[in-house]
């Protein structure tokens, strides 16, 4: 498709823009490889702090740990903001969180439903997951140019939206709430979250980003599998850190700091 779908219009983006920084300069696009390529060229070109990105359609999504982030027109939110963080790189994790929170704000704001983080970067609905979190950055010597968050969501997927192999642990806005979801506004509601828990960031304010976080946490106070290089451990999880890391304690009963990886929550039985 050439032309840009009817919920994402800059109409509807205006209708629930209330930002001061993010989303006020925003790119609307009905097709590109990935929008965090965009954002980071942007990155690149000096585009200032609050850029955002926002496509109908990925060809190239990217997740996590070089898996795809499969990206189909009419149904999902692909989204990149870029930013300019003065902070040591040891935080910038707690950028993911940031995100986290501007996301599960916006699905509480337009559809009603309370989402939760499962550590570092999944959001869940319901045990499943609704959308995803990828923070990428640039740096040079040890200071950050800019940093990028990228979040796709699950909006108006039906099941077989989803390849197959996904179908069982992913879920959409739609299929929990049962009315499809207009993409523009709820893009414009996370733009607002980030410009709020962003500028708490800003503010060194970490201390209620966490606070936050461990609220709306699916993770902690839950047995957890940690798959981190060749390593692979179970423990509890019991606590973010300052920087946004995940405390496990182990089977010896020593707590151990997470910051990379993958992390299972172990279900009973
Ligand atoms: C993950 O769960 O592994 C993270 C998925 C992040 C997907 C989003 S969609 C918008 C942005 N552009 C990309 O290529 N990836 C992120």
């Amino acid at each position: 498709m050439s032309t840009l779908p009817p919920d994402i219009t800059p109409e509807i983006i205006r209708t629930g823009l209330r930002s001061r920084v993010i989303g006020r300069v925003l790119e609307l696009l009905p097709e590109i490889g990935s929008t965090n390529d965009r954002a980071m060229a942007a990155g690149d070109g000096g585009t200032a702090e609050g850029f955002c990105v926002l496509a109908d359609r990925q060809t190239a999504g990217r997740g996590r740990l070089g898996r795809t982030w499969a990206s189909p027109p009419g149904v999902g939110l692909y989204t990149s903001i870029l930013l300019r963080p003065k902070a040591p790189l040891s935080s910038l994790p707690l950028l993911t969180l940031v995100a986290g929170l501007a996301v599960t704000d916006a699905i509480r704001g337009v559809a009603a439903l309370t989402a939760r983080l499962k550590w570092p970067n999944d959001v869940w609905l319901d045990g499943r997951k609704v959308a995803g979190i990828l923070t990428e950055l640039a740096t040079s010597a040890s200071s950050v140019r800019y940093v990028v968050v990228g979040i796709g969501i699950n909006v108006n997927h039906s099941a077989d939206d989803f390849p197959a192999e996904l179908r069982s642990a992913a879920t959409s806005l739609f299929q929990l709430c049962g009315r499809p979801i207009a993409r523009g506004l709820l893009a414009a509601a996370i733009y607002n979250g980030m410009d709020n828990w962003y500028a708490l960031f800003c503010q060194d304010r970490r201390e209620m980003i966490l606070e936050a976080g461990r609220l709306r946490s699916a993770t902690l106070g839950n047995p957890v599998h940690v798959l981190a290089g060749s390593e692979d451990w179970q423990g509890q999880a019991v606590d973010l850190d300052p920087d946004g890391a995940l405390l496990v304690r182990d089977e010896s009963g020593a707590t151990r700091r997470v910051v990379a990886g993958d992390v299972s929550i172990q279900t009973p039985g």
